[in-house]
């Protein structure tokens, strides 16, 4: 295509939301002229059962729940009184803890007031929130916000070693909604002991955000914790940003709330109507379909050109990811589905991984996002006529020159500004973005089971852990190998795990195993004692 047509083309495609500030840019995806008619009947299918959605349908059908994420930022919608009631308190509460927290009415055991808030959580229930706090993080927030979002015990002492001196100023998110989530827990008892080591009570400076009479509920309750906040049945972890899970951490961090939750429900109102040419995210699900389907490019590289983006890639991967990637589809076939998301920012990523997206394989489709306002003041020039922002800003489009020159097709994603609106309606975007591209391939965006899956799979290994452990400790001082002790334990057909825990276990002082290393590695003995 020439440079005339490639003119006419982004004309002719151009999606243009201005009551959001946000254009959407298809022209790169090299779709024929029929795709999107052909397209039409199908997308609006997808709209109708979203609207179904969004009137109460137990969407996830697997679950029997509804999925309710869109009323959170517009409790009008929600199908029964008492669900609007529960969204309209949960807000009022959060609010009324943070100005509380803020103007010292809520206060930790020993300080004069929180200054730190530290979150405790993993996957769904945490990447929104970080998100969110990271990209509207500013000079002068009030409380500085951190994340423990694993079970890594060295990463969790960095925190925890950041923290120190202010653990006294530090109050604590926990937060699942389940409440049993294995590295959550793990991250709150690691916490709270850090607490009881600098002679501090732990319920004195913990909230939990989780549903009603789950384990962390339970346990908050019980322990006298300062708040809990709740998290309802019909919010899955992931699209959990703009419920209590990410709308407390903002808030603390001195975030307008308010601002990121109009921003949603602005982006709804537009990517409700019906049609491609008007609504964002019915083209953006219908480009997922083009690249996945069409042209089978199932790899969605995420180019945000702002540093303040860096997580919305990392967010936007899980969101993605455990939403449509599925064995099977609503009908129980067979199917496979997913797009694999990955990216960092731009123009980071020039002087990494866009080497082997112009030159190696042409497996995936790129989603540059641009911001238009680089800062507030006035930019030095960094040459004639050019500033730091004008680079960032040209390297955006040279990218997305170079790639599509050697064929690498892309979306653009273009907002005005980064604040709490754009921030909103971003997440309100690919959320239903997700759910119109989950109608297109017909699975079910809401349930995870391939995540069930994994968790079974550690539990077994911790099972076999305990019954390694005691075995060596009935045989004290009794080096014996991997497979001597997968024999006696009758788990002939685990030796590689058993090996694969003792390897561990030898490597740390927690249980008491040692390694007796002989010439062949095979026959190295494992000890207690
Ligand atoms: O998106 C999801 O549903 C998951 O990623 C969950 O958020 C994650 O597994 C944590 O679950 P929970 O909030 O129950 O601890």
């Amino acid at each position: 295509m020439n440079a005339q047509e490639m003119w006419q083309r982004y004309k002719k495609y151009l999606c243009t939301s201005p009551e959001i500030g946000l254009r959407l840019d298809v022209s790169r995806m090299l779709f024929s002229d029929t795709f999107l008619s052909n397209m039409e009947p199908a997308m609006l299918r997808a709209l109708a059962a979203m609207a179904d959605l969004e009137r109460g349908a137990k969407a996830n059908i697997d679950e029997d729940r509804m999925v309710g994420h869109y009323w959170l930022r517009a409790p009008a919608l929600a199908p029964t009184d008492a669900i609007r009631r529960d969204i309209d308190s949960a807000v009022a509460v959060v609010k009324r803890f943070a100005t509380d927290v803020h103007s010292q009415k809520t206060v930790p055991e020993r300080s004069d007031a929180f200054y730190v808030v530290l979150v405790v959580g993993i996957g769904g229930s945490v990447l929104g929130g970080q998100f969110v706090c990271d990209a509207l993080s500013r000079r002068d927030d009030t409380m500085m916000v951190r994340f423990i979002d694993n079970t890594d015990p060295d990463g969790i002492d960095r925190v925890l070693d950041e923290l120190d001196e202010s653990l006294d100023q530090t109050l604590t998110v926990v937060i699942s909604k389940s409440g049993d989530t294995q590295e959550t827990r793990n991250g709150m008892l690691e916490v709270a002991a850090a607490y009881r080591r600098a002679g501090l009570h732990f319920h004195r400076h913990a909230v939990a955000i989780t549903k009603e009479k789950s384990a962390l509920h339970e346990r908050a309750i019980g322990e006298q914790w300062l708040a809990t906040f709740p998290m309802w049945d019909w919010v899955g972890g992931r699209t959990s940003g703009l419920s209590a899970v990410g709308l407390l951490p903002a808030a603390l961090q001195g975030v307008d709330i308010d601002a990121l939750l109009n921003g949603a429900r602005d982006c709804d109102v537009v990517t409700r109507k019906a049609g491609l040419a008007h609504n964002p995210a019915a083209l953006l699900a219908t480009m997922w379909h083009y690249a996945a389907g069409e042209r089978n490019r199932r790899n969605m590289v995420v180019l945000p050109y702002r540093d303040r983006l860096l997580f919305f890639s990392r967010y936007l991967q899980q969101l993605v990811m455990e939403s449509v990637g599925k064995k099977t589809n609503r009908r129980g076939d067979t199917a496979h589905t997913g797009i694999t998301v990955y990216g960092n920012k731009g123009s980071t990523d020039q002087h990494s991984l866009v080497q082997q997206l112009r030159e190696g394989p042409n497996d995936f489709f790129t989603t540059f996002i641009g911001v238009l306002g680089d800062r507030a003041e006035k930019s030095i020039p960094v040459e004639e006529d050019v500033t730091a922002g004008d680079c960032l800003h040209a390297f955006l489009y040279g990218t997305r020159d170079a790639l599509f020159a050697e064929g690498r097709e892309s979306i653009t994603l273009t907002v005005e500004k980064l604040n709490e609106q754009a921030i909103g309606g971003l997440i309100a975007l690919f959320e239903r973005t997700v759910g119109l591209y989950a109608e297109l391939v017909d699975v079910n965006a809401y349930h995870q089971p391939g995540v069930e899956a994994g968790k079974h799979a550690a539990a077994a290994t911790l099972d076999l852990q305990r019954r390694v452990l005691s075995h060596l400790r009935a045989h004290r001082n009794e080096p014996q190998t991997v497979e001597e002790i997968a024999l006696a334990l009758g788990r002939n057909d685990s030796k590689e795990a058993v090996l694969h825990i003792l390897d561990h276990a030898a490597a740390n002082p927690d249980h008491g195993v040692r390694r007796i290393i002989q010439a062949d590695a095979h026959d190295s003995g494992f000890v207690v004692g």
